[in-house]
């Protein structure tokens, strides 16, 4: 069933688990995401970045609506990293009910007035709001953020920031990395310790991709309810398909997509189990 964010992120906070916000594409993405949920009785979330929007466009996000309100458990669908007005309103219009302000790029001053600004239009709509301050580094798909303009959460910072803007979660940068991690993860539980102290909204931990088990635990533990995981099940898809693709024997299509889909859920059902999400829908 179609379910709110806010409500799938404060069950999992009062009970010390964390949804998994998957990135999807397309038909498949979906398919994989959906079942691997339903097969773990997780609530989950399907997640579409701005560039799968200009990819699948309205379409996506009805695609996106309609699995989730005949799946057998609680999904929510949102707009994730939106660094423009114009995809917001977009995703708005076309019933998404959770989105992301991302204005971790700007300034902090300006970072702050996107963020009221969207989060003012957003609640109108009846939607919710997640926002960053910090800067991950990595890859966001495609694109590089280098270590060098990446940027911790300041706690203090956080807590003036959710107080002026309204957002209803906050993504944190405490050493996490979109993409592959190029060196062993390191991230700054103590910094997440204080936010957590400080503020009492739901926290997202971005890049969980490459995360291993242990520092997942921790971070739930400390507060995250919402991990977004991209690369590992879009790695999971590119591989399966160079595999059937190049097999000798000639694969139908349908065969050739099946096998894709298999491999994204293997990888979401691990995730669902790390996060503590096994029957929780
Ligand atoms: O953060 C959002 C993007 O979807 C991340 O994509 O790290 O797989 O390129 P990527
Ligand atoms: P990964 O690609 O590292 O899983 O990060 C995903 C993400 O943060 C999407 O917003
Ligand atoms: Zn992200
Ligand atoms: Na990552």
């Amino acid at each position: 069933m179609l379910a709110s964010t806010q409500e799938l992120l404060e069950t999992a906070r009062k009970n010390i688990y964390a949804i998994g916000a998957f990135n999807v594409y397309n038909l498949e993405g979906v398919k994989a995401v959906i079942s691997a949920a339903e097969d773990c009785r997780s609530p989950a979330m399907l997640q579409i970045h701005p560039s799968a929007l200009r990819y699948g466009s309205s379409t996506l996000v009805a695609l996106c609506l309609e699995a989730a309100r005949s799946a057998k458990v609680p999904i929510s669908v949102h707009l994730d990293h939106s660094t423009k007005a114009s995809n917001i309103y977009e995703a708005l219009e076309a019933g998404m009910t959770s989105i992301m302000a991302d204005g971790s790029h700007l300034p902090y001053q300006d970072n702050l007035a996107f963020t009221k600004e969207m989060t003012r239009l957003a609640h109108e709509y009846g939607a919710v709001v997640e926002a960053e301050i910090g800067r991950i580094s990595g890859t966001e798909d495609g694109l590089t953020i280098a270590e060098k303009e990446a940027k911790m959460t300041d706690p203090e910072q956080a807590v003036q920031f959710v107080q002026a803007t309204g957002v209803d979660s906050l993504a944190v940068t405490i050493g996490n990395v979109h993409g592959e991690y190029k060196s062993p993860p390191r991230l700054d539980f103590d910094r997440l310790a204080q936010i957590r102290q400080l503020l009492s909204i739901p926290l997202v931990l971005h890049g969980a991709s490459g995360l291993p088990p242990e520092m997942i635990g921790r971070s739930i533990q400390l507060g995250v309810c919402k991990f977004n995981v991209n690369t590992e099940v879009r790695q999971a898809y590119m591989q399966s398909l160079k595999r059937e693709i190049c097999r000798p024997e000639d694969k139908d299509l349908l065969e050739i997509a099946g096998e894709a889909i298999s491999a994204m859920k293997s990888v979401i059902i691990d995730k669902l189990t790390l996060f503590g999400a096994v029957n929780k829908s």
